[in-house]
């Protein structure tokens, strides 16, 4: 496996090459981010992951400084894994200088993470529509824990006209429910325990649903009170909302979202079960 810490070696690197798939991370892999890898080598003849710490998505009080990163393993998990490339930029690279551009995309970001991290988005869509033009990638792969980013990139890649196809990927779990994330490290044993509320309240939201229940209300509150009944657990958001353009919802309809945040100590989580009432009835 190639690894490339510029981005002139990388365009020479792919410049022959066609059908390339992108796996954006940030590092500090897990096997969500190995199976976008097994996703991308199943339709695409090259795969380029970016491990890149996007300074631009993290807030002035959020945890840029002390995201864990852990290159060496890095390399050698998206090796083990079967990507072709890692590109690897410093900061310096993707931002030399000054930059006066970044992309906003409105409406999709309003809600949910775009409302409690003002600017996140513009950093997503602002590195993501870098690494499209650096790469040039047929796909790219995301995974739906972030289901509002994948929204959000739909929508800038619809709008710019990119020439990439958005490939979401099914969010992975440990075998107890807690959706895997880079962050998980951060929890101590009792908030680890206390975080797989957020799964199954999930669940349990979706068996609500299941049985007929379609105030959105009664399914926030159903929610809230099984998250409120952990001692750790700070909420943040709950929301149910249309997919993919999170609006609001007057009654449960089509394809939505259920999306929640809750923090436990510093540590922010994020999980959403997205399904369609078609999958019910
Ligand atoms: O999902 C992530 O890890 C990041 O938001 C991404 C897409 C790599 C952009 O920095």
């Amino acid at each position: 496996m190639k690894i490339v810490h510029d981005i002139k070696s990388l365009r020479e690197f792919l410049q022959d090459k066609k059908n390339i798939g992108l796996v954006p991370t940030m590092g500090y892999l897990h096997e969500g981010h190995l199976s976008l890898v097994n996703e991308a080598k199943k339709i695409s003849e090259h795969v380029v992951m970016s491990i890149f710490v996007n300074p631009l998505q993290f807030g002035p009080n959020e945890d840029f400084d002390r995201y864990p990163r852990d290159f060496d393993r890095d390399c050698q998990m998206a090796q083990d894994a079967g990507a072709d490339v890692v590109f690897a930029p410093s900061v310096s690279e993707m931002y030399p200088d000054k930059s006066f551009t970044t992309v906003h995309v409105s409406s999709v970001t309003e809600r949910l993470c775009g409302a409690s991290r003002p600017g996140h988005f513009d950093g997503v869509a602002t590195v993501v529509s870098k690494l499209f033009h650096i790469v040039q990638p047929t796909y790219a792969f995301f995974g739906l824990k972030d289901a509002q980013q994948v929204a959000v990139i739909q929508q800038m890649v619809n709008d710019l006209n990119f020439p990439v196809k958005i490939i979401p990927c099914p969010i992975i779990r440990e075998k107890d429910g807690l959706a895997l994330s880079s962050r998980n490290v951060y929890l101590s044993p009792e908030e680890r325990e206390q975080a797989l509320v957020l799964s199954q309240s999930l669940k349990e939201a979706r068996r609500f649903i299941e049985e007929g229940e379609r105030d959105i209300r009664a399914v926030i509150n159903h929610i809230r009170s099984l998250i409120g009944s952990k001692p750790l657990a700070e909420i943040e958001y709950v929301e149910v909302l249309s997919y993919p353009s999170l609006q609001t919802l007057k009654r449960l309809e089509g394809r939505f979202i259920i999306a929640l945040a809750v923090k436990f100590g510093k540590t922010r989580l994020i999980d959403n079960l997205i399904m369609s009432l078609q999958e019910v009835s």
